[in-house]
C-alpha cells in the first residue's frame, strides 16, 4: 500500500520531536505586506551579511532565495551567488529583479536539502558561505491562491512548490483523528489538538475541506477567540510544516551544507520558531565541540563531528527598530558557524 508522503514524514518528525523534547512555537505575525507591494522584506539582513563577509571573488550559496533580498546584498558587495528555492514564482521574480547582476547570479528551482546533488551547485563548490533563511516569504503568505493563510480565502494548499507533493487539504481530508492530533500537537503545539482534530473528522464527512477560510472558521467555532492571535494560527503553521516536510528538509540541509563549504567559510541559518532553532542550535553545538564527554565514559573522547567554530553562542535576534518596521521579524534568530581549517582539526584531534 502506498504511504502518503506526509505520513512517512510524520513518522520521522515525531521521533525528532521527541528527541527535541517538545517545543513552543512562536506565532508568526501574518500582517500583509502585499498592500505595500513588497515581495518579502529580508530579515536580519545587515547582521547576516556582516557574518557572511561577501566580497569580490567570493561565491555564496543562498538556499532560500525568496524575494532575493539577502542574495541581492551579497551581489551588491561584489560576490557571486547561486540561489535555490522550491518555489518557481520566487525563482522567476528574482531572475527578473537580479538579472542586472548577469553571470554573477544563478537561480535554480530546487530544494536546498538536495543541493549537493545539483550540478549547478556542485560546479561552483566549495563556497565561501551559505545562508538558509527558513520558512515562507511574505509573498507566499499573502497570495490567497497559495493557500498559506486564513486571512485570505484560497485553496487549502500550502505547498512551497505547488507542482510537488500533496496539498494541505489531502492531510485534512484523509488523516485520521490521532494523526491530525499529532500533527497539530507536534508542529503547532496546539493545546487543543485533539478537539480540533475530532471536529475536522466529523465535519469532513458532511463537507470535505477545500478552502482556507472554511478550516479557519471551523477552528474558530471550536476554540473561540481569545486575544489577538487567531485561533487557527497554530493549526495552519502545523499543516504548513507537515505539507512541506520543513523539518526533514532542514535536517538534511544541515547535514549536506558543510560538505559544500571551504575551510573558513561561514554557514548562517535564520529560524522563525523554536523547533527549527533547537535543531540548528543542537547541530551547530555538536559540530563545535572538540571533545565529547558522558558520565559513563572514563574520559572525554574526540568528537568526530567537530568541524565548526561557533560564532553565535547566543542567537542574534532583530532590533526593536526592525520589529517595528517588519513585525514578521519578531521571532527570527540567526546562528552562524565557521568551517574549521582541515589542518586545525588534524593537529588538534
Ligand atoms: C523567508 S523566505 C526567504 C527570504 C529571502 N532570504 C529574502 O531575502 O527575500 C524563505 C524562502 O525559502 C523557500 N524555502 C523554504 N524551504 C525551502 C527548501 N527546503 N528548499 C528551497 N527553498 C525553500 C521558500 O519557498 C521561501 O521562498
Amino acid at each position: 500500500m502506498r504511504m502518503a508522503g506526509w505520513k512517512a514524514r510524520l513518522t520521522f518528525d515525531f521521533d525528532f520531536a521527541q528527541f527535541m523534547n517538545n517545543s513552543a512555537f512562536a506565532n508568526r505575525s501574518v500582517r500583509a505586506n502585499a498592500e505595500v507591494g513588497v515581495w518579502h522584506e529580508p530579515v536580519l539582513l545587515n547582521e547576516a551579511v556582516a557574518f557572511l563577509q561577501p566580497a569580490p571573488g567570493r561565491v555564496f550559496l543562498d538556499g532560500t532565495l525568496g524575494g532575493g533580498g539577502h542574495s541581492e546584498a551579497l551581489l551588491m558587495a561584489g560576490a557571486r551567488v547561486v540561489a535555490l528555492d522550491r518555489d518557481g514564482d520566487a525563482i522567476a521574480h528574482a531572475r527578473e529583479r537580479l538579472g542586472k547582476f548577469g553571470d554573477a547570479f544563478l537561480a535554480v528551482q530546487a530544494d536546498f536539502s538536495n543541493a549537493d546533488s545539483l550540478s549547478e551547485v556542485r560546479s561552483l563548490a566549495p563556497y565561501d558561505g551559505a545562508l538558509l533563511d527558513l520558512g515562507v516569504s511574505s509573498h507566499q503568505l499573502d497570495t490567497a491562491s497559495r493557500g498559506f493563510s486564513f486571512r485570505h480565502d484560497g485553496p487549502l494548499d500550502m505547498r512551497m512548490n505547488p507542482e510537488m507533493g500533496e496539498p494541505a487539504s489531502a492531510i485534512v481530508n484523509t488523516a485520521d483523528e490521532s494523526e491530525l492530533t499529532e500533527i497539530f500537537r507536534t508542529f503547532g503545539e496546539e493545546p487543543q489538538a485533539r478537539r480540533v482534530a475530532r471536529a475536522i473528522v466529523s465535519e469532513r464527512t458532511r463537507t470535505p475541506f477545500s478552502r482556507t477560510c472554511q478550516l479557519a472558521a471551523l477552528i474558530e467555532k471550536i476554540l473561540g477567540r481569545r486575544g489577538r492571535i487567531h485561533p487557527a494560527t497554530r493549526v495552519f503553521q502545523a499543516l504548513r510544516i507537515a505539507v512541506n516536510d520543513e523539518l526533514g528538509a532542514l535536517r538534511r540541509g544541515l547535514e549536506i551544507m558543510p560538505g559544500l563549504l571551504r575551510s573558513g567559510a561561514r554557514f548562517a541559518v535564520i529560524t522563525f520558531h523554536s523547533l527549527e532553532d533547537r535543531m540548528v542550535k543542537a547541530f551547530f553545538r555538536l559540530g563545535s565541540e572538540r571533545w565529547l564527554d558522558r558520565p559513563e565514559w572514563p574520559s572525554p573522547r574526540p568528537n568526530d563531528a567537530w568541524k565548526f567554530r561557533d560564532l553565535t553562542r547566543r542567537p542574534v535576534g532583530p532590533s526593536a527598530g526592525e520589529i517595528a518596521r517588519n513585525p514578521r521579524a519578531r521571532t527570527a534568530r540567526l546562528r552562524v558557524v565557521e568551517m574549521l581549517m582541515s589542518q586545525q582539526r588534524e593537529v588538534a584531534v
